[in-house]
């Protein structure tokens, strides 16, 4: 088979470049006027997700307008949940709203694994949209959240500042607890792998809030469910890179892309570059790490740090990528100085 030439491609296969790929987490969001008027006509966000026409309009948008290297599927981790049987519902200004989970009863009522597709098919169609309409040379990720994160919302039916409910059901009730990472699992497998047999060049694992488990959970609820997400989808599509984000993980991304076989370990903000290159990046590609922040604020600041950015990655593979979601508050010019700096 020929090498894929493309820039996301070449650096999840190891190669160092002299201008690393770039795109930014929630490309497709707020920050856009033209995002807006697209989710204003869908009604909300959901109904978003859900009409493949929009949804793909959505995540072509950031590419039309900057010339990403990579285009992120437009959807949302809690989509899975949803499939499973639980509620959600998002309420304006404040976030995700889901039924909880509580204990055995409650997980009794969710669906099998296998169920998850009926629901999910608008999904699947928006991604063959995609690999139908987006530009040759720019790849397509797909993506889900990894079973920690998603258990976290699941419980707690929000988001929560420290994931207190979820840690008590994990100390308190570690039977249902393990059942409900495990059915997760299942489904998040089964998902990936129909974005994959639909066109997802490339899958991401959000683990919004790893950084919340010890270590010892850590490797339990968040390595371990990774790794068998990425084993069973390696066995059926082994050229399909993975990308994992066990954001906040601290000292806990080092050694992460060899316990889970993740081509690429994503990296929030929190860690320096300069550590990273020394403690992630040893073992292969990395992705990240601006601060959000930047992209508000910009000016001189914004470009000193994706130099030194692109700087400490500079020795291995690396794609540009910011620390975390870019913000609706953020200016849409900003992003151009910050491609103008990476691409010259
Ligand atoms: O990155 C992209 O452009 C692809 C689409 C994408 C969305 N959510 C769209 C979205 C992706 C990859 C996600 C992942 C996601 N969703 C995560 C993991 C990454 C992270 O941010 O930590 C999480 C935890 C969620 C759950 C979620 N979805 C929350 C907590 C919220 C509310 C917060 C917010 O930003 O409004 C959402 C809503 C959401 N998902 C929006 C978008 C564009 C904003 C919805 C809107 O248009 O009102």
């Amino acid at each position: 088979m020929m090498a894929d030439t493309r820039k996301l491609m070449r650096a999840l296969a190891g190669e160092k470049q002299a201008v690393p790929p770039v795109w930014m987490m929630r490309q497709a969001g707020r920050y856009l006027p033209e995002y807006k008027a697209t989710r204003a006509r869908a009604g909300d966000f959901l109904s978003l997700c859900y009409t493949p026409d929009l949804a793909a309009e959505v995540t072509l948008q950031p590419i039309r307008r900057y010339g990403f290297d990579a285009a992120i599927l437009f959807a949302d981790i809690l989509l899975v949940p949803q499939a499973l049987g639980a509620d959600l519902w998002f309420v304006t200004g404040e976030g995700p709203r889901l039924s909880t989970i509580s204990g055995p009863d409650d997980l009794a009522r969710l669906k099998p694994a296998d169920a998850i597709h009926d629901r999910l098919s608008p999904i699947y169609e928006t991604v063959r949209i995609l690999r139908r309409d987006l530009p040759a040379d720019t790849p397509l990720i797909g993506f889900a959240g990894a079973p920690w994160t998603v258990a976290t919302y699941m419980i707690a039916g929000q988001g929560t500042p420290d994931q207190a409910p979820a840690h008590a059901l994990r100390i308190g009730d570690p039977h249902s607890f393990d059942a409900l990472i495990d059915l997760i699992t299942d489904a998040t497998i089964h998902y990936l792998k129909a974005q994959i047999e639909a066109g997802a060049e490339v899958v991401k694992l959000f683990d919004s809030w790893a950084g919340s488990l010890p270590e010892q959970a850590f490797a339990r609820y968040s390595t371990a469910p990774i790794k068998r997400i990425i084993t069973a989808l390696k066995a059926a599509h082994p050229d399909v890179p993975v990308i994992a984000f066990p954001r906040e993980a601290a000292k806990g991304y080092a050694g992460f892309a060899k316990a889970t076989g993740a081509d690429c370990v994503a990296l929030d903000n929190s860690v320096s570059a300069a550590w990273a290159a020394d403690h992630v990046q040893i073992d292969g590609c990395v992705q990240g790490n601006l601060a959000p922040g930047h992209m508000v604020t910009g000016g001189q600041a914004l470009i000193d740090e994706t130099r030194r950015i692109v700087e400490a990655f500079s020795g291995g593979p690396h794609i540009f990528n910011l620390g975390h979601g870019i913000t609706p508050d953020a200016n849409p010019d900003n992003v151009h100085v910050m491609l103008q700096e990476i691409r010259g």
